[in-house]
C-alpha cells in the first residue's frame, strides 16, 4: 500500500505554516498526540515519582510507559532503557562509567564518520585513563566506513568500540553487525550511536550486536529526551556515580535527579504515533513499529531518489557522500556561495536546511569542507513530500 503521507502531514499541526521542513535531521516536528499526551499529563495533575497519592502514581507509570515504548521502538528491554536529557549527556555518563576500569594501554576505538557526541566523550574519557585512541576511517571518496578495517583496529587491549549507525550529514549506514561482531570476538563493549539512524527505518538492537545504542526522542516526533538502550544484566556489572538515597536499581541507577515525566508520556505517544505510520500494521506495538518503520524508510527513500537525482544534474551543485546504503539525507555545496548563503536563500523561500558541520566535526575534517563552512544539509524524514523535494529543487536550480 502507497505510504499515506498527507494523512501522516495532518497529524502534525506545525506543517501547516508553509515552511517546507527539511530539517528533520536536527529534530523533528511532533504530531499532536505528543502534544496532548505532554499536556495532559501537566492538566491531569503532576507528581514526583514514588509517593503514595495518584499524581505521583501517574508520574511514576509515565516512565514507565517511556521504558517500555522505547523498547519496543529499538527491541530492546525497558528495564534496559536507561533515560536522560539527551544523546551527548548520556554518552558522557556512560563514558565516565566505562573508562572506571580502564587501565593504561587499554584501547578504544572511535570513527572519523561520527557525530562528535560518540567521539569526544571517549577520547577524553581515555585521556583521563592513560588509554590508547585508535581511529576508523571513512572513504573520503564514497563516505563508506569499511567494517574490514576493525580487524587490524581491534585487538586484545580493546575496551570499547564506539560506532555510529548513520552520519548524521551523509547518511552513511556502516556495517555495524561486522563491526560489533569483531569488538565482541576481542572481548570489548559497542556503543551505537543510533540517533540518526533511529527515524529512518526498523531498529533491532539484538541484529546490530549493540551492547549499548543511543536514541533521542526530538529527531523521531517526540520531546526532548534521550536514552540509551543496553542488556539490563550489563548494567548491573556498572557502578555510576550517584547520589545515595537514589534508586539503586537497574536502570534507575545510571538517572540523574528528577525526570521530565511529561516529556516522557511524550515519548511514549511518539512510539505509539510511528507505530501507526503504517495503518495496515496490525499485531503487538514491536511488530507495528517494525511494520511501519519499513514503510516510512521505504516512502523516504523513494523521495531521495528523486532528490539526488535532481541535485546530481545541477553542475553548480557538489554531493558529498555516495554509500551505497544511507539514509534519505543530502549534503552539498553550491558553487560561488557559502553553505550559510545557501540556507538563508532557502530560508527566505520558506524551505528549512541546515548549513554547516553539525558537528560531524572529524568528517567535515575528511571531506576537506569543515574549514569554508562545510556544506548545507537537507534530510528527508517520513512527513516530507513530494512537493517539498520539488520546491528544494527549484530553488537550488535557481542558484546556478
Ligand atoms: C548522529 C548524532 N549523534 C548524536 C547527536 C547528539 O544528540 P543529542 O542532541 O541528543 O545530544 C546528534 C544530534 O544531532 C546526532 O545527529
Amino acid at each position: 500500500m502507497a505510504f499515506e503521507v498527507t494523512r501522516v502531514r495532518s497529524c502534525y499541526p506545525a506543517l501547516v505554516d508553509g515552511y517546507a521542513y527539511l530539517d528533520g535531521a536536527a529534530g523533528t516536528q511532533v504530531p499532536r498526540s505528543v502534544i496532548d499526551a505532554i499536556s495532559g499529563a501537566y492538566e491531569a495533575g503532576i507528581g514526583n515519582d514514588g509517593g503514595a497519592f495518584p499524581a505521583s502514581e501517574r508520574s511514576t507509570a509515565m516512565t514507565a510507559a517511556c521504558r517500555a515504548a522505547v523498547a519496543d521502538l529499538v527491541g530492546g528491554e525497558p528495564d534496559g532503557v536507561v533515560l536522560g536529557p539527551n544523546m551527548t549527556t548520556l554518552t558522557y555518563r556512560m563514558a565516565a562509567v566505562l573508562a572506571d576500569s580502564w587501565r593504561e594501554g587499554d584501547e578504544v576505538i572511535v570513527s572519523r564518520l561520527d557525530h562528535d557526541a560518540n567521539v569526544r566523550p571517549w577520547v577524553q574519557a581515555a585521556r583521563r585513563a592513560g588509554a590508547v585512541v585508535r581511529w576508523a576511517e571513512p572513504d573520503p571518496a564514497t563516505g563508506e566506513l569499511p567494517a574490514e578495517q576493525y580487524s587490524e583496529l581491534v585487538s586484545d587491549r580493546t575496551r570499547l568500540v564506539a560506532v555510529t549507525a548513520a552520519s548524521n550529514i551523509i547518511g552513511t549506514r556502516p556495517d555495524v553487525p561486522a563491526i560489533t561482531a569483531l569488538a565482541r570476538a576481542a572481548g570489548a563493549l559497542s556503543f551505537v550511536d543510533g540517533v540518526h539512524a533511529t527515524p529512518h527505518g526498523p531498529v533491532d538492537v539484538r541484529a546490530l550486536g549493540a551492547d549499548f545504542y543511543a536514541t533521542s526522542a526530538y529527531k523521531w516526533s517526540g520531546p526532548h529526551v534521550g536514552a540509551v538502550i543496553a542488556a539490563p544484566g550489563l548494567l548491573e556489572t556498572l557502578r555510576p556515580d550517584k547520589l545515595v538515597p537514589s534508586p539503586d536499581d537497574v536502570p534507575e541507577r545510571f538517572e540523574l535527579g528528577t525526570p521530565p515525566f511529561a516529556d516522557q508520556a511524550g515519548v511514549a505517544a511518539a512510539v505509539d504515533h510511528l507505530a501507526g505510520l503504517d495503518p495496515a500494521a496490525t499485531g503487538s506495538r514491536r511488530e507495528r513499529v517494525l511494520a511501519s518503520m519499513a514503510a516510512a524508510h521505504e516512502h523516504e527513500q523513494r523521495l531521495f531518489g528523486v532528490l539526488l537525482g535532481g541535485l546530481d544534474e545541477m553542475r553548480h551543485v557538489t554531493m558529498y557522500g555516495k554509500a551505497a546504503n544511507r539514509t534519505a539525507t543530502a549534503y552539498f555545496t553550491v558553487a560561488g556561495m557559502t553553505p550559510w548563503q545557501v540556507a538563508a536563500h532557502l530560508a527566505s523561500r520558506k524551505i528549512n536546511v541546515w548549513s554547516g558541520d553539525n558537528y560531524a566535526w572529524e568528517l567535515t575534517g575528511v571531506l576537506g569542507i569543515r574549514d569554508s563552512g562545510s556544506a548545507v544539509r537537507a534530510g528527508l524524514v517520513h512527513y516530507n513530500d513530494r512537493s517539498e523535494v520539488d520546491r528544494l529543487l527549484e530553488a537550488v536550480a535557481a542558484l546556478g
